[in-house]
C-alpha cells in the first residue's frame, strides 16, 4: 500500500490544452512531452506555477523535489537570494543598453580567474550559440572544414547539430560532421585520413551523458590520448561543458579530467537561471574568436553578467562540485538500496552530480518508466531517459524524503507486477 497520495493534474491538463491551441506542440522541446520523456503522460505536471530552492510547484499546487533543475540552470537553488540581489541591483542601473555595461568585462575577468584554460571569454545566450560559435572559431583558426563529433552527441538544436533526416534539415548542413565512437583513436585517424586532413576541430561533451542508456564517465588517460591526437594534427579540441560545467569542477570539466581544451562552452550553471552562455578559450584561439561574425540583440545584457559573477562567487565559496558529488552519491546509494529491498536492480551511472538512473530488471525500460512516473506523481521530479542534476539547495532531509517516496513507488510497481515475482 502506498503511503504517499498520488497527485492530480487537472489544471495542468487544462493549461496544456490551451497551450496546444496556441503553441506548436503545446510545450515544445525537452521541457515538454513531445520528445517522449514523460511516460505515462498522465502522471506528469506539464505547466508550472512557481519555484523556490530545490522545489517547484505545478499549476495544480503540487510540490516537487526537483532533480531536473530546469535541465541544469538551477545550480544554487531557485531564487537564490545572493544571485537575485546582484541581478536586481544591476537591473536598476540598466540591462539591455546601447553600449555594454562594464559588468561584461568584470564577468569575463571572473571567468578568466575561475576557468583553467580561459585566457578570454565571449558571451552569448544559449548552449547552442556557444557550440556554434566554437565550431566557427575552429574553422576560422584552421581554415579547414570538417568537424569530428563523438557518437550520441548533443550540442544543441542548430541545423549542424541535427541529423540529415530531421524535418527542416538539409543533408549539406550536416555533411561536414564526422561521427566516431568515443575515445577511439583509430577511428579518429581514419576520419582524418578519409578527408585528407580537412578537419577543423573535435567537439565533445566531457563524458557520454546521452539519453536512453547508462552514462559512461571518462578517464584521464582517454582524454590525454585524444588531446595528444588533436595536437599532432592541429585539430581544435572543443569541450561542450554546457551540461556538466561547474558541477564537476569550477575550473572546467577538462580540468576535472586532467587535460586542457582549446575552447570550452558553458551555459546552464553559469548564472543560476539568468540567461547567458559563454565560450572560454586559450590565447591562441583569440584572433579567430575576434574574426567570427557572431552577435545577438540581448547578448550583452548586463543583468545576467551581474548574476553570473554572484553565482560563480557563491559556487566557489561553498565548493559546489564537492557538495554535488557528496549529495549525488548519498542520494543514488539510497535509491539503489531502496530498489533492492523491493527486488529492483536500479543502476546509477554517470557522475554523481549528474546521475543517470535505469532499472535493469527489463531491457525495454517499461518498468523504469513506470517507477519514474510513480515517483513524479508523489513529488519526486525525475525523468526516465535523461540524466539528473543536483543543486546546492538540496538538503539531507530532501534526500531522505526522496528515498522514502522512491521506495513507496518501488512497492507500487512491484505490487502491480506480481508475475515478475519482485515482492517478497
Ligand atoms: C551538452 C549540451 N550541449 C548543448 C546544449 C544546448 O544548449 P541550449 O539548449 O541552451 O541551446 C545542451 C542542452 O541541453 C547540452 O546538454
Amino acid at each position: 500500500m502506498s503511503k504517499f497520495p498520488e497527485y492530480k493534474h487537472d489544471k495542468s491538463k487544462e493549461w496544456f490544452d490551451r497551450a496546444l491551441a496556441a503553441i506548436p506542440s503545446g510545450v515544445y522541446g525537452h521541457l515538454g512531452p513531445s520528445e517522449g520523456l514523460f511516460l505515462p503522460i498522465t502522471k506528469w505536471p506539464l505547466l508550472g506555477d512557481r519555484a523556490e530552492g530545490t522545489y517547484f510547484w505545478d499549476v495544480d499546487g503540487n510540490k516537487y523535489i526537483d532533480y531536473m533543475c530546469a535541465y541544469g540552470p538551477n545550480v544554487l537553488g531557485y531564487n537564490d537570494k545572493d544571485v537575485d540581489a546582484a541581478a536586481a541591483a544591476q537591473r536598476k542601473l540598466g540591462d539591455c543598453t546601447t553600449t555594454p555595461s562594464y559588468k561584461m568585462v568584470e564577468c569575463a575577468e571572473k571567468l578568466k580567474d575561475v576557468v583553467d584554460i580561459a585566457d578570454w571569454a565571449f558571451f552569448m545566450k544559449n548552449g547552442n550559440d556557444a557550440t556554434t560559435f566554437s565550431v566557427m572559431c575552429a574553422r576560422a583558426h584552421t581554415g579547414k572544414k570538417k568537424m569530428i563529433l563523438f557518437r550520441g552527441y548533443y550540442h544543441g538544436a542548430s541545423q549542424w547539430t541535427q541529423k540529415a533526416d530531421y524535418p527542416g534539415v538539409l543533408p549539406e548542413e550536416v555533411a561536414n560532421n564526422i561521427v566516431v565512437p568515443w575515445f577511439d583513436i583509430q577511428a579518429l585517424q581514419e576520419a582524418y585520413d578519409s578527408c585528407n586532413g580537412d578537419i577543423a576541430g573535435l567537439i565533445a561533451q566531457p563524458y557520454d551523458h546521452g539519453n536512453f542508456f547508462d552514462n559512461v564517465t571518462a578517464t584521464k588517460e582517454q582524454w590525454a590520448a585524444v588531446r595528444k591526437w588533436c595536437d599532432k594534427h592541429g585539430v581544435v579540441l572543443i569541450i561542450d561543458d554546457v551540461r556538466c560545467g561547474f558541477r564537476l569542477d569550477l575550473a572546467g570539466s577538462d580540468h576535472y579530467y586532467g587535460f586542457k581544451a582549446d575552447l570550452i562552452c558553458f551555459c546552464k550553471a553559469l548564472a543560476n537561471g539568468y540567461n547567458m552562455s559563454a565560450v572560454c578559450g586559450q590565447e591562441h584561439m583569440k584572433n579567430a574568436a575576434s574574426s567570427v561574425t557572431f552577435t545577438g540583440s540581448y547578448w550583452m545584457s548586463a543583468v545576467p553578467f551581474a548574476a553570473c559573477i554572484a553565482c560563480l562567487d557563491k559556487l566557489e565559496k561553498i565548493n559546489a562540485p564537492a557538495l554535488f558529488k557528496e549529495k549525488g552519491t548519498k542520494l543514488t546509494e539510497g535509491l539503489i538500496a531502496a530498489g533492492k529491498r523491493h527486488g529492483f536492480d536500479l543502476i546509477a551511472s554517470g557522475e554523481p552530480a549528474l546521475f543517470y538512473l535505469r532499472i535493469a530488471n527489463d531491457d525495454s525500460l517499461m518498468l523504469h518508466q513506470e517507477w519514474v512516473a510513480e515517483c513524479v506523481s508523489r513529488g519526486v521530479f525525475i525523468t526516465s531517459h535523461h540524466n539528473h542534476f543536483i543543486n546546492a539547495a538540496l538538503t539531507d532531509e530532501d534526500i531522505n524524503l526522496t528515498i522514502e517516496i522512491a521506495e513507496d513507488a518501488f512497492s507500487v510497481v512491484a505490487e502491480r507486477h506480481p508475475d515478475l515475482g519482485l515482492t517478497k
